[in-house]
C-alpha cells in the first residue's frame, strides 16, 4: 500500500504536502516524491527511502508553490529506486501524477502504448496510468483522466496535475481509499484523512469509480460517465492528538500503553447487563437462522478470528471456519446455506481480505466487518459494520486493534450465545469478566520493567518458539509475529500438541520458547511440553496466570487470573511489551519495520 498527499490552497503547498505525507509514512517508506506548479512549471522531486530524506531535498529547491501532490512507497512492481519512485510523467512531461493501488493489465496497455511509440522509464505499473491520461489529453484534464482509467483493471487512487491547468488536481478512485479535506480556501488531499486532521475536521470520502475535481475553491465529484454526484462533507471524529506520538518514542508503545482505554472502548454501548448479553444495534441477527460462520482474516486478524471460533463453537455449538483470506481465494468457495461470513480488518483495505468477502459476500446469509476505520472499502462491502473504536493504530505492527477485536468478537459470540440458550446467569458472568478486562491490562502494562529485565536476557537469540494451546495457540501465534515484524526475528508461533510432530528437533540452548500458559484446560499438557522443552536444555519463559506455579521456567510473566476465552488478550498485552523491548534493545526501526506496510492493499 502507498500514501498520497496533496494540497491546493493560499499556503504553502510543499511544506503542506509533506507534512500530510508524514502522517502516513506508515503506509509505505520504500521510497517518496512530490509534484509542484512552480513559476508556472511543473516540477518533480523523488528520492528513496523516507519522506524525511525527501523533505530535506526539497528543502534545498526553495520552492514556492500553492499546488502540490506527493507519495509515499510500499514497492510492488519495480524495486526502491529514483526511476520507480511516484510521481510518474507522460511522454509530454507535462502531466504527472502518484498512484495507490495496483493495475492487473498493465502490461497489456504497456505494450500498446510502447507500439504508439510511448517509451517507458520505470518498472511500475503507475508510469502506464501517466503515460494513459498523456496520450488521452486533448485540452481537458478531467476527461483525459477519465478515459484513461476507464481502461484501467485493478485497484487505484491516483492524484494527476498537468502544467497547462495550475488550478487543479484531478483524483480518481477504484478501490483504493482517498479523501478530501476542506479548508477556507483550500483543500487537503490524503489516502488516510488522519494525516490532514490538523488542518481540517471536514471529509469528503471517495468512493470506488468516482473522479474529482480539485480546486482551491472546493470540489466536484463526478461518476465515471462524468456525471456529477452529491457528496456530503463528513466530520472526522479524530483530534490531532490522536495521530501523535506524545511523551512516547515510539507510535508502537503509544498504543501498547492506550490498550487499557481502548480495550474499554470497544466494550461501550455493547453490554446488556440486565440480560448477561450483548448489543450490537448496527447488526440486524434477529431475523437470521445463522447454522454457521466463516471468517475471514489475515496477519494479526487472522488470529483473532482463530480465538472467536474457539469461543463462537463453545458458547453457541455453531460450526465455525476460519480462513486466512489469501489462500481462500483458491479453494472452491463452498458456502452452505445460512453461513454468516465475519472479515476482520483493522485498516479495511486489506486486498487479500477483500476478495475472498467479495467471492463469499453473495453466498451467505449476512456479512459482518470487524474494522477500525470508519468509510474503509471493507465497510462498504458487508452487510453490517462493528468499528473497534481503537483510535488510529499508526504503528506498523498490531497491537490495540487486536486487542479490540478480541474484545468485540467475545461479545459477539456473548450475544449469539445468548441467542442459542445460554443462560442470563452464565452471560452476566462472562460480561462481569469481560468488563473487567481494562484493569486486568492495566495490571499487565504495569509489569514493563519487569519484561524489560527478561528482554536483556533474550535479546541476544536469533531464533524463538512460541507455545500455546486452545486459546493460547491464536496468542502464540500473535506473539511470534510481534517479535518477527519489529525484531527480524525467527520466531515461530506453534501448537505446542505440534511440537513432538517434528518441531522439537529444533530445541536447542539458543533457541528459548516462550510458553502462552494461559489455558486452564489445557494447562496440564503444556507442563509436560515444558519438560520436553527442559530435557533438551531449551530455555523457557512461562506466561501464566497469577498463582500458577512453573518451577520449569527460567523467567514467568505472570498475568491476573481470567476465563480462557479471554486470556488471549492479557497474553498479548505482555508478548507486545516483550518483542517491543527486545526490539528496542536491538535498536529497530519499531514503527516502520523494514519491508512492512500497514495495511497491505495489493494481493
Ligand atoms: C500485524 O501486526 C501486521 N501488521 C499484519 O499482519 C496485519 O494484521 C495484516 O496485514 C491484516 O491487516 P488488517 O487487519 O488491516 O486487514
Amino acid at each position: 500500500m502507498c500514501g498520497i498527499s496533496g494540497y491546493i490552497g493560499h499556503r504553502d503547498a510543499i511544506d503542506i504536502a509533506i507534512t500530510i505525507l508524514q502522517g502516513q509514512e506508515y503506509r509505505g517508506y520504500d521510497s517518496a516524491g512530490l509534484a509542484a506548479i512552480v513559476d508556472g512549471k511543473l516540477c518533480k522531486k523523488k528520492e528513496v527511502g523516507k519522506v524525511a530524506v525527501l523533505k530535506e531535498s526539497l528543502e534545498l529547491e526553495k520552492w514556492q508553490s500553492q499546488i502540490s501532490i506527493a507519495h509515499t512507497r510500499w514497492a510492488t512492481h519495480g524495486k526502491p529506486s529514483l526511476a520507480n519512485a511516484h510521481p510518474h510523467h507522460d511522454h509530454t512531461h507535462q502531466c504527472l501524477l502518484v498512484h495507490n493501488g495496483i493495475i492487473e493489465n498493465y502490461e497489456v496497455l504497456q505494450k500498446e502504448l510502447i507500439s504508439l511509440g510511448i517509451s517507458f522509464n520505470s518498472q511500475t505499473d503507475t508510469e502506464v496510468i501517466s503515460q494513459l491520461v498523456g496520450v488521452c489529453y486533448q485540452g481537458n484534464l478531467l476527461e483525459a483522466v477519465q478515459k484513461a482509467v476507464s481502461r484501467l483493471e485493478g485497484a487505484f487512487a491516483i492524484a494527476v496535475m498537468h502544467a497547462a491547468h495550475p488550478d487543479e488536481i484531478i483524483l480518481a478512485t477504484k478501490e483504493s481509499p482517498l479523501c478530501v479535506g476542506r479548508g477556507q480556501q483550500e483543500m487537503f488531499i490524503a489516502s488516510d484523512p488522519g494525516a490532514f486532521v490538523r488542518y481540517t475536521r471536514g471529509v469528503v470520502y471517495l468512493h470506488s469509480c468516482e473522479l474529482a475535481r480539485v480546486t482551491k475553491q472546493g470540489l466536484e465529484v463526478f461518476c465515471t460517465q462524468l456525471k456529477p454526484k452529491q457528496k456530503t462533507i463528513q466530520t472526522l471524529g479524530l483530534e490531532a492528538s490522536d495521530v501523535s506520538k506524545g511523551q512516547y518514542p515510539h507510535y508502537m508503545l503509544k498504543e501498547i500503553y492506550e490498550q487499557e482505554r481502548s480495550v474499554k472502548h470497544a466494550m461501550l454501548s455493547h453490554c446488556d447487563d440486565a440480560q448477561g448479553s450483548a448489543l450490537f444495534e448496527e447488526l440486524d441477527l434477529d431475523h437470521l437462522n445463522i447454522e454457521r460462520s466463516i471468517i475471514l482474516a489475515c496477519g494479526t486478524s487472522y488470529h483473532a478470528g482463530l480465538v472467536a471460533a474457539q469461543m463462537l463453537e463453545e458458547w453457541t455449538r455453531l460450526p465455525v471456519r476460519v480462513e486466512v483470506a489469501s489462500e481462500f481465494r483458491y479453494r472452491p468457495s463452498i458456502v452452505e446455506p445460512n453461513t454468516l461470513v465475519i472479515a476482520i480488518s483493522q485498516s479495511g483495505e486489506t486486498a487479500d481480505t477483500l476478495a475472498a468477502l467479495r467471492a463469499l459476500k453473495h453466498k451467505c446469509c449476512y456479512s459482518i466487518g470487524l474494522c477500525n476505520v470508519q468509510n474503509s472499502t471493507l465497510t462498504r462491502e458487508v452487510d453490517a459494520s462493528v468499528f473497534l473504536r481503537a483510535g488510529p493504530e499508526i504503528g506498523v505492527a498490531s497491537t490495540k486493534a487486536f486487542t479490540s477485536q478480541l474484545v468485540l468478537l467475545s461479545l459477539f459470540a456473548l450475544k449469539l450465545a445468548r441467542l442459542r440458550g445460554m443462560s442470563v446467569q452464565e452471560g452476566q458472568s462472562i460480561l462481569r469478566d469481560i468488563q473487567g478486562l481494562p484493569e486486568q491490562v492495566k495490571q499487565v502494562l504495569l509489569q514493563r520493567s519487569h519484561i524489560q529485565d527478561i528482554a536483556k536476557r533474550y535479546a541476544c537469540y536469533h531464533n524463538f518458539f512460541y507455545l500455546g494451546r486452545r486459546y493460547m495457540f491464536p496468542a502464540a501465534l500473535e506473539g511470534a509475529l510481534k517479535l518477527k515484524e519489529i525484531a527480524y526475528i525467527n520466531a515461530n508461533g506453534y501448537a505446542a500438541g505440534e511440537m513432538k510432530h517434528g518441531p522439537i528437533a529444533l530445541i536447542h540452548p539458543d533457541c528459548p520458547t516462550v510458553a502462552c500458559m494461559q489455558d486452564l484446560v489445557t494447562l496440564p499438557k503444556m507442563m509436560s511440553n515444558l519438560s520436553e522443552v527442559k530435557a533438551r536444555d531449551g530455555k523457557i519463559i512461562a506466561i501464566i496466570s497469577e498463582g500458577m506455579k512453573v518451577e520449569l521456567a527460567d523467567d514467568v510473566i505472570y498475568i491476573p487470573q481470567v476465563r480462557d476465552e479471554l486470556a488471549p488478550i492479557l497474553t498479548t498485552v505482555a508478548t507486545q511489551l516483550l518483542a517491543y523491548e527486545i526490539a528496542s534493545l536491538k535498536g529497530c526501526e519499531i514503527d516502520q519495520p523494514r519491508n512492512l506496510a500497514k495495511s497491505v492493499t495489493v494481493e
